[in-house]
């Protein structure tokens, strides 16, 4: 427990901190990587671009979750959440101290000659709380996931036994367990992640999918959407890691697969209608989602799509025969750009970009859940469109296919931080 004094301290250098959080962030970053190269496994490259992302977001967020480490109740679901991408990452205890010493060593280099040793003692010792925390809850999601039937520790060996083209710019890779033993089940909306080191690149790489078909023991697919590189960045590499599994990841290859996470996942307690909105590659968790939906549950369902067009619609006849299969399932798209075929053969019902007054159109009556996965700025667009609608965040559940945006915070602040758990 934090004493009176440390957390007085703690508070008292906060501003001093948040006028400063790109610093920390870059001498962080900068001291631990160069100091510990094996982490350059665990960090994606780019995700640490200066324009925000992950860089931001796990330096400031260690202050600020130190900072209001007496209110950890109230941060439980970020929390859980970062614990549930940590066990996708393989992140161990052993590494805590690590991140530790080097995010004191930016404190210290930022305050100068006012980091005392008391000052530096309060934040190794929030630091230090914070960690034990995360290890514990970490450490349950290990056991969970390695001792049910069919879990697994670590990454285990898959075997790529069909690659299906969805979409001009989605594949399916259903992978089988290369061991041959039994296959954990897991709950609609949870991913697995693979691990890869793609020819000439210096560090393997992790990155998370979604499991895109409904569990049946066997075999697990992901749908990986292939990532351009970002418009008018012309030096900037395409995507490392989806490309590589569209290029040259084929059928009877061998990808080493973490068990599945995941807290972004079906309420399937609550009998409320469900209303769920997919950007791009968001289908993937969704789809399992309005699987169990349309065929085990009567409540009213909608699916709203947003794609730029028909080169990322995916999963569409499964969605038209699963909307088909009982009254109150339904489902509508939208494209960015389209032409007149892709009208005419039913695929993309309107044009536009889904905002408030279209979601408000298509929501079934009553008050309903929303469940909400794709890329960050769809992610943003649609968390406006909810707030414009009234829609409680008791009632929002969301995935964001990037670093979680709910996660770059400024600084610590306990009011803003209580309010997003
Ligand atoms: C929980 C979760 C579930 C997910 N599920 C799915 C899924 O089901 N299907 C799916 O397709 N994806 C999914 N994703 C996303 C997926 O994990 C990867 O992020 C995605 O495949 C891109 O990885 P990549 O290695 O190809 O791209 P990266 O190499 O990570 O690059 C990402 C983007 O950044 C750009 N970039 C790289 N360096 C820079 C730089 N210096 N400056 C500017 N831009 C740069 C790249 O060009 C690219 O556009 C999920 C993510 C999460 C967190
Ligand atoms: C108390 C300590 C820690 C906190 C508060 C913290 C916080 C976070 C947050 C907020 C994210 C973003 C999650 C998301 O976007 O979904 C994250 C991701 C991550 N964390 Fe931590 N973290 C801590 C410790 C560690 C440690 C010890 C390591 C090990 C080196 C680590 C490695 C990572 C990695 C690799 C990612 C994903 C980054 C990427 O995609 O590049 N973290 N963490």
């Amino acid at each position: 427990m934090l004493s009176a004094q440390q957390r007085a301290i703690i508070t008292a250098t906060v501003p001093a901190l948040r006028a400063h959080g790109e610093t920390i962030t870059r001498t962080f970053y900068g001291a631990m990587l160069s100091a510990h190269p094996e982490l350059l496994d665990y960090f994606n490259p780019a995700n640490q671009r200066a324009e925000g992302g992950q860089a931001r977001s796990l330096a400031a967020s260690v202050l600020a979750y130190a900072a209001n480490i007496d209110h950890l109740d109230r941060l439980g679901g970020l929390v859980e959440r970062i614990a549930t991408k940590h066990v996708s990452l393989e992140i161990l205890p052993e590494h805590y101290p690590i991140v530790g010493r080097h995010l004191l060593g930016a404190i210290a280099e930022v305050l100068g000659e006012a980091a005392t040793p008391e000052i530096l003692e309060a934040w190794g010792a929030a630091y230090g709380q914070l960690a034990e925390v995360m290890i514990g809850r970490e450490r349950a999601l290990y056991d969970e996931t390695s001792t049910q039937p069919g879990g697994w520790a670590g990454f285990r060996p898959f075997r790529v036994a069909r690659k299906v083209a969805e979409s001009g710019s989605m594949t399916s890779f259903h992978l089988v367990p290369a061991d041959g033993g039994p296959l954990a089940d897991f709950r609609p909306g949870q991913y697995v992640s693979v691990r890869l080191q793609p020819p000439g690149s210096a560090h393997a790489q992790v990155r998370q999918y979604s499991l895109s078909a409904a569990p049946d023991g066997r075999q697990y697919r992901i749908t990986v959407k292939r990532e351009g590189a970002p418009a008018g960045l012309p030096d900037v590499a395409p995507g490392l890691i989806s490309n590589f599994l569209h290029d040259h990841v084929a059928e009877g290859d061998i990808l080493p697969v973490h068990a599945p996470v995941g807290d972004f996942v079906l309420d399937e307690a609550s009998g409320r209608p469900v209303v769920l909105i997919g950007g791009g590659a968001g289908i993937t968790a969704l789809l399992p989602m309005l699987e169990r939906l349309a065929t085990a549950s009567t409540r009213e369902v909608v699916l709203l799509r947003a794609l730029r067009g028909r080169d990322q619609h995916a999963f569409a006849d499964r969605v038209r025969a699963l909307a088909g299969l009982r009254t109150g399932v339904r489902s509508v798209t939208w494209y960015e750009v389209a032409d007149a075929s892709d009208r005419l053969d039913g695929y993309c019902d309107a044009l536009g970009r889904l905002d408030a007054e279209l979601i408000r159109q298509h929501l079934p009556a009553g008050e309903a859940e929303f469940y909400y996965c794709g890329p960050v700025g769809f992610m943003a667009a649609i968390e406006q469109a909810l707030d414009t609608l009234g829609v409680p965040a008791a009632r929002r559940h969301s995935e964001a296919f990037a670093p979680d945006p709910s996660f770059v915070v400024e600084a610590p602040d306990a009011e803003a931080m209580a309010r997003a758990g």
